[in-house]
């Protein structure tokens, strides 16, 4: 079932996006060759009860950590750490913020240092593929035009699309319905409708897009040991189309 939000919810859900914007945007001053993915996670506890938030993901499935940090090949669900990260590296930092019940959802990824040329180009076509899959949220679209807008243009970039993990309905819990994926057919699945909250999250691997588990259980990588990137928005269809409750370029 899909819980439609009222505009009192989601201008709740906005506040915590924005909050998770902001965060973002510290993270990004922080990424340099030698800090770790664990004072990142510290950095991002830090802030998140400074400004009267909580961590939504530490405790979620057994889940210990307010942030997932997956380096290079990791496609997801990666654990911080305390080895440092090193130039050339791409390290993406996904979490959910709970302020006062509401919850936002928003993963970035960022490069260490300078990056070689295809490591750029994977950033660049994963956000883009991002921006192409909100773009598909237009009224009478439906969930499968999403997917079909991120996967023809990724793959056209000669980049692949993770099949094994996919965007999803937001609210009072991080996973409801629907299940969106980031691969499909046009004009398939259900209709979007006003009051509809999820997330877009396309994983977009420069080679296979086969994962393998690792032994932890949580963290996700590549098959091919071949770097894979992440950007995450938390959206809500309004009336006026999508709107990003996550966005980083209004705060
Ligand atoms: N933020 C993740 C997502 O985009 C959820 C992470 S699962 C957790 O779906 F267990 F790590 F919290
Ligand atoms: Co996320």
């Amino acid at each position: 079932m899909i819980i439609l939000k009222s505009n009192r919810e989601i201008s709740s859900m906005h506040e915590a996006g924005r909050l998770l914007a902001s965060c973002h945007k510290e993270i990004a001053k922080l990424v340099a060759p030698g800090i770790t993915t664990w004072e990142i996670e510290e950095f991002v506890n830090g802030y998140l009860q400074k400004h009267g938030a909580s961590p939504e993901q530490k405790g979620y499935k057994g889940y210990k950590y307010a942030t997932c940090a997956s380096v290079n090949d990791e496609v997801c669900h990666g654990f911080p750490r305390k080895s440092p990260l090193r130039n050339g590296d791409i390290v993406t930092i996904d979490m959910v913020v709970n302020l006062n019940g509401a919850l936002a959802d928003s993963a970035w990824s960022y490069g260490v240092g300078s990056l070689q040329p295809e490591t750029e180009e994977l950033l660049k076509v994963t956000k883009d593929a991002l921006y192409e899959g909100i773009k598909a949220c237009k009224p009478g679209n439906r969930i499968g035009d999403i997917g079909y807008a991120i996967q023809t243009f990724t793959e056209a970039k000669g980049f692949s699309v993770v099949r094994d993990f996919i965007g999803h309905g937001i609210g009072s819990v991080i996973h409801e319905k629907p299940d969106v994926p980031h691969f499909g057919q046009e004009g398939k699945g259900v209709r979007l409708k006003e009051g509809m909250v999820f997330t877009i999250e396309p994983m977009i691997n420069i080679g296979t897009f086969h994962t393998r588990m690792d032994a932890n259980k949580w963290t996700a990588r590549t098959l091919d040991g071949k770097y894979s990137a992440q950007y995450e928005h938390t959206i809500a269809i309004t009336s006026n189309g999508p709107l990003i409750l996550t966005d980083q370029e209004v705060v």
